[in-house]
């Protein structure tokens, strides 16, 4: 495994890969570190579909906000760099801030109207500050595919939108949430909860995977279902919601609220963001009541 801490030994290290095989695939794994079975399993989808996967770790200051964890967020080179070797990554990329951004970027990137709702409003810039790290390493990495978890829908989203508005020539490839076995969704944020919190966290999962049968029930609008979940995730004294919304996915557009939940139409995305202290999670599940009819 190959590891590059600038711009310089990436290009470096991809040219010579490329002059000797000229025909290879190139998937990317971009992730902040911090690795955890969630991106393990991007890495192993990666490396099963390409013939080189470079991975990139890199702390992205401008996706945070002036008070959220920057300058907190969890880091381990030497763990990071042995997961990724152990799931077959043949690049990993790891540049200093200084080294990603020399100069600070005046150029903005953003996606409208995916990022008008769920983490996009609660944190504004978020995605502007995702949308120039992420073009930044399309260029520098250059790969046909690029691995992506549902764990953050809206993220996948985004990317996506971005790629094809600008004619990126990469393929995003949404990749499945992972969970440990009492379902809370892996996250290297997972680490700031106490046990307590750990505990009442699990609430959020639970949550989800009573969605489908509730929406199923005759009546129950898309309102009436967020009030439901609400409240279920209430019964937790410790968790403090930031957003419980239901939305048509990929187009992260709101449905009308007095709609029966089991006669929307298509591919829903039941999203949620709930603090737990000082730990903001996020989890959601896709769902889907009544497929849209196909006129073929
Ligand atoms: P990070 O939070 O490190 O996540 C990197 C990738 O791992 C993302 O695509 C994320 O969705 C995926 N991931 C995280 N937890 C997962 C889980 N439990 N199951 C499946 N996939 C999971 O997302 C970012 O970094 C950054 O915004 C980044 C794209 C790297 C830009 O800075």
């Amino acid at each position: 495994m190959i590891i590059c801490r600038t711009k310089q030994q990436l290009r470096h290290a991809l040219r010579e890969e490329r002059t000797k095989q000229p025909s290879i695939t190139t998937g990317f794994v971009p992730t902040m570190g911090y690795l955890h079975e969630g991106h393990a399993s991007l890495i192993r989808q990666s490396v099963r579909d390409n013939d080189i996967t470079v991975l990139s770790i890199f702390v992205n200051p401008l996706q945070f906000g002036p008070n959220e964890d920057f300058d907190r967020y969890p880091r381990d080179e030497q763990r990071d760099l042995l997961l990724a070797e152990n799931n077959g990554a043949d690049i990993v990329f790891m540049p200093t801030v200084e080294e990603m951004y020399p100069i600070k970027p005046l150029t903005r990137l953003t996606v409208d109207v995916v990022t008008d709702r769920l983490c996009g409003a609660s944190r504004p810039g978020h995605f502007d500050g995702v949308g120039v790290v992420v073009s930044k390493l399309f260029h520098l990495v250059q790969p046909q595919r690029a691995y992506f978890g549902m764990k953050d829908a809206q993220q996948v989203a985004v990317i996506q939108r971005m790629t094809d508005d600008l004619d990126m020539p990469v393929e995003i490839v949404p990749c499945p949430i992972v969970r440990e076995p009492d379902g809370l969704a892996l996250s290297s944020r997972n680490v700031y909860l106490s046990a307590e919190e750990r505990l009442q966290a699990l609430v959020l999962s639970k949550a989800l995977s009573e969605a489908k049968e509730l929406g199923e029930r005759e009546g129950l609008t898309v309102e009436g279902l967020i009030t439901q979940l609400s409240s279920m995730i209430r019964k937790s004294p410790l968790a403090d919601i930031d957003y419980i919304e239901l939305l048509a996915y990929p187009d992260l557009t709101p449905l009308p609220g007095e709609e029966a939940v089991k006669e929307v139409q298509g591919t829903l995305l039941l999203a949620l963001a709930v603090r737990f202290g000082k730990t903001r999670l996020i989890d959601n599940r896709i769902l889907s009541f009544v497929e849209v009819e196909s006129h073929v």
